[in-house]
């Protein structure tokens, strides 16, 4: 018995030491099941055998630079909701707009949450600036008091783009796009990369404290006017430092809160301004029909006002036109699922990160057809404003989705429209603009990987009329020597 036992050991153990040590395809075969295990696709049901929604058959690590690209492609071949796997975590990807109304407006009660993203929503802004918060009390607070305050961050108005404290809430702003952006870092969808101490983790964390050291000195200027008696107007600043306690708030929530309209605004606003002045060399017939509008309507002797807004459809046009081909944030900001939900048979299951796909809605091409071009006529007879456009009960027909959907849309969004209004209406009445000789203005490529702006270029803007100059520096709004 003992022999045979010895025996069997011995037969079995043979063959095997011996294909081991000597044949690589067994090793290979190995390890191409182990990563395909690792790799593949899981393919989960719930208790009713509900599929997830389709999706390519492999876990990515990250998505590469332009990541609207293959999320395009994969719009084309899974349909309007398809699901994605970004290491262990589950992505669903919208893309039609009448799944973005059903998911994030109608069923907005439980796709209003935010994932918690290693970079951006743990390491730099630590759950607060509002867009990182969970869908919670906490939320609800920040969110209700900054959004009384919407027109007024520091009760002081500077067009000085030389204060330091400005320049450096500006390379915050950057700094923060180029770290943080809802495909790009491994990081995110590997917990165990959290543990190690990267160059990029090390960089997060610099930022946090960037942002308290440089927002807390803006404020601490405000508090000091405010110390010393000065007639501060009703402000963001003020509100935060007058409730601080009634609200329980801390220095850090309030340097957060005060940084989302800067992080959250300033940039978004200033790339769509940026991306405006990139289309216009290449699209000379539509500042000659916006230049008409102005004459016809505003005159040469003054520029336009907040109140001729409704009587430059043009213009208007153009801003959405802008905002649907060149989106700040071709994702939006990802919301998050607070339970399991079953959506037209297919499984959602609870914590999956919902994005809308912004840029494959804003090329579906029965909404806009020959979605690629440049066209602001598409919006003729469009007379509603971005809000009132969002809350229309049809969602095919809304303006654009450039400011998120549902109860996390960008509080921010008519300000931003306001501003848009001023800037692009001014800046057409003002001049043309063509291109400088031998520096062509891409279009395709951008910097940032959440927020995007386009790459640097030069332009040359040309006084469309000789009055320019005179309502320029009559408008003590601008003091050109500060600029
Ligand atoms: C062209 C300009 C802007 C664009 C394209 C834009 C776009 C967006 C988008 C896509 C979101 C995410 C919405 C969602 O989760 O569904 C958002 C959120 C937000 N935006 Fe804007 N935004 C702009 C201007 C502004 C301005 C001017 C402010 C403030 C003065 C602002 C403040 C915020 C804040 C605080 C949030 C977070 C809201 C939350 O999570 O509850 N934005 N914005």
């Amino acid at each position: 018995m003992a022999d045979s036992h010895t025996f069997l050991i011995a037969t079995l153990h043979r063959p095997s030491v011996s294909s081991w040590s000597t044949s690589p395809t067994l090793w290979i075969v190995i390890f191409a099941s182990c990563l395909w295990l690792l790799i593949r696709r899981p393919n989960l049901t719930d208790k009713d055998g509900h599929p997830l929604p389709p999706g390519p058959p492999i876990r990515y690590a990250f998505l590469r630079r332009y990541p609207e690209k293959p999320l395009y492609r994969w719009a084309q071949k899974y349909g309007p909701i398809y699901s994605v796997w970004m290491g262990t975590q589950l992505f669903v990807v919208i893309n039609d707009p009448q799944v973005a109304r059903d998911l994030l407006v109608t069923h907005g009660a439980n796709f209003s949450s935010r994932w918690p993203y290693f970079m951006k929503n743990q390491t730099i802004l630590r759950g607060g600036g509002i867009t990182a918060a969970s869908y919670n009390d906490t939320w609800r607070k920040h969110r209700r008091i900054a959004i009384n305050m919407l027109t007024l961050t520091f009760g002081s108005r500077t067009v000085k783009a030389t204060d330091p404290l400005v320049q450096e809430a500006l390379r915050l702003g950057m700094e923060f796009m180029r770290l943080t952006g809802p495909w790009s870092n491994m990081i995110d969808f590997f917990k165990v990369l959290q543990w190690i101490p990267t160059t990029m983790r090390a960089q997060g964390r610099k930022l946090h404290n960037d942002f308290i050291a440089v927002y807390g000195a803006m404020m601490l200027r405000t508090k000091a006017r405010m110390d010393a008696g000065e007639e501060v107007p009703d402000c963001l600043v003020k509100t935060l430092i007058q409730c601080q306690e009634e609200e329980q708030l801390t220095w850090e929530d309030m340097c957060f809160i005060v940084s989302a309209f800067t992080t959250g605004g300033v940039h978004s606003t200033s790339g769509i301004i940026e991306w405006f002045l990139a289309l216009m060399p290449s699209h000379p017939q539509v500042q000659a029909k916006a230049a008409e509008e102005l004459d016809r309507v505003v005159g040469r002797d003054t520029w336009p006002t907040a109140e001729d807004e409704m009587k430059l459809p043009y213009c208007r046009a153009i801003i959405k036109e802008v905002l649907r081909i060149h989106a700040s944030f071709w994702m939006g900001t990802p919301h998050c699922s607070d339970d399991d939900f079953v959506y037209r048979g297919l499984f959602i299951p609870a914590n999956s990160v919902m994005v809308l796909n912004v840029y494959a809605l804003h090329h579906n091409e029965s909404r806009y057809p020959d979605s690629f071009s440049f066209n602001p006529e598409r919006y003729f007879g469009d007379e509603l404003g971005a809000m009132e456009s969002a809350k229309q009960p049809d969602a095919l027909v809304r303006d654009h989705w450039a400011f998120g959907a549902g109860r996390r849309i960008c509080p921010g969004m008519e300000m931003a429209e306001r501003e848009l209004f001023l800037a692009v209406s001014r800046l057409l009445w003002a001049f043309s603009f063509a291109e400088v000789p031998g520096e062509p203005i891409c279009l395709e490529e951008y910097e940032g990987f959440s927020g995007r702006t386009p790459l640097p270029y030069r332009l040359t803007p040309k006084p469309r009329h000789a009055m320019v100059h005179d309502v320029l520096v009559e408008k003590t709004e601008i003091n050109l020597n500060d600029v």
